[in-house]
């Protein structure tokens, strides 16, 4: 298996990557109170020694009253956190890896009364978790300009702390994707209508960072077609209107855009075999990152209902990376169980590839 296509340097910019992996964004829940401990940097200096090019943290949350749940979700504010997160980020570059925070806010998907600040109220661009479906109030104008502030603050903590860039979540149905989505933003002033005008948040954000952050600081921009309240939902139906969708994103100042599938190898149009990167990259013409169950034989939502995966080849990925349909892959569970899967898959290791299983998700390290 000649895996060339995985180990050749990527570069953009400043950034300058070993290889083409990287590792995908997984939240785990082990930052209490919202501070990343000790044991968070030894998970991710892990997996730098093992080869990754990349690391996207967990999902990390902007300041904002309601941005998770979850108390144990790391916050990306305040002194502890950062801190927290400064360990980690010289743990990484101190393997040779390079890393940058998912920034996060979930949205409507948050339960009213949880989370550290059980008593703010919940927050989305028209009060709908799903179509149809509302829950509570809108965001008022203001308070939607003060969520673009909190996005860019964070970004421009991740620069000072030493981060290589920063990504931003718009994707899986949480807060900018709920902007993004006609089921839930049903908006009437300047971030709602047309797909373009869902789009305002998003395209504000992102210029936000970039003024925050300089010309120099890498965004990457995740989205995906698919929701979590809906697996068959779609933004875009075809290449035309993928367009309509992505060049203001791209105008707006995004560098690498990682197109969330479940499987990777799926086609995103009829007619060409070109998944959702494959097509973002050609349109926008900006690198772009590819995920979804690379060395797996199910993908990702049936490890939340409890199921495995076992290990598969790769040879369909290494077809389309010596196409150079797109320049990076996101590798997620399979890097859960197998710290070190880059460095096997250099290596021809891949018969002592681990399967993929439940606890892994629970686990520390
Ligand atoms: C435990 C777990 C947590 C995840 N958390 C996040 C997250 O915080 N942000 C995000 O964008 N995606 C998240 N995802 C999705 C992954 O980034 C990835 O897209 C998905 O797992 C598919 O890749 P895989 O099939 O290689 O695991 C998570 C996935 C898993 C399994």
């Amino acid at each position: 298996m000649n895996t060339s296509a995985l180990f050749t340097p990527f570069e953009l910019g400043k950034l300058k990557l070993a290889n083409r992996t990287v590792m995908a964004p997984m939240t785990r829940g082990f930052s209490p109170n919202g501070i990343p401990t000790d044991d968070v940097a030894e998970y991710y200096r892990k997996r730098a020694e093992g080869g990754v090019g990349l690391i996207i943290t967990e999902g990390t949350l902007i300041n904002h009253p309601a941005a998770t749940d979850n108390t144990s979700y790391p916050s990306f504010f305040g002194e502890e956190a950062l801190a927290g997160w400064k360990k980690v980020v010289d743990a990484v570059h101190s393997a040779g890896g390079k890393i940058m925070p998912q920034i996060w806010h979930v949205g409507a998907v948050r339960r009213p009364g949880t989370g550290p600040f059980p008593e703010a109220l919940s927050a989305s661009p028209s009060g709908l978790v799903s179509k149809d479906k509302k829950v509570f109030e809108a965001l008022s104008i203001e308070e939607v300009e003060g969520l673009v502030a909190d996005y860019a603050e964070a970004a421009s903590e991740a620069k000072k702390i030493g981060f290589d860039g920063v990504e931003i979540h718009g994707a899986h149905g949480y807060l900018i994707d709920q902007f993004f989505w006609a089921d839930t933003n049903v908006r009437t002033d300047r971030y709602g209508g047309s797909l373009v005008a869902r789009s305002q948040f998003a395209i504000e954000i992102v210029k936000a960072v970039r003024e925050r952050c300089g010309d120099d600081f890498p965004i990457v921009f995740r989205w995906s077609q698919w929701k979590q309240q809906d697996y068959d939902a779609r933004l875009t139906n075809t290449p035309e209107e993928l367009a309509e969708f992505l060049k203001p994103l791209s105008d707006a100042g995004v560098d690498i855009f990682h197109c969330s599938q479940r499987r990777f190898w799926e086609s995103e149009f009829e007619g060409s075999d070109m998944n959702l990167a494959g097509w973002t990259k050609k349109i926008t013409g900006k690198p772009t990152i590819s995920v979804g169950s690379v060395g797996l034989n199910q993908e990702f939502l049936t490890s939340f209902r409890g199921e495995g995966a076992e290990v598969a080849n790769i040879d369909n990925l290494l077809e389309k990376m010596n196409n150079h349909e797109f320049d990076l892959i996101a590798i997620g569970r399979s890097l859960l169980s197998n710290p070190d899967w880059v460095n096997k898959v250099r290596d021809g290791l891949i018969d002592q590839l681990k399967p993929f299983t439940q606890d892994h998700i629970g686990r520390l390290l």
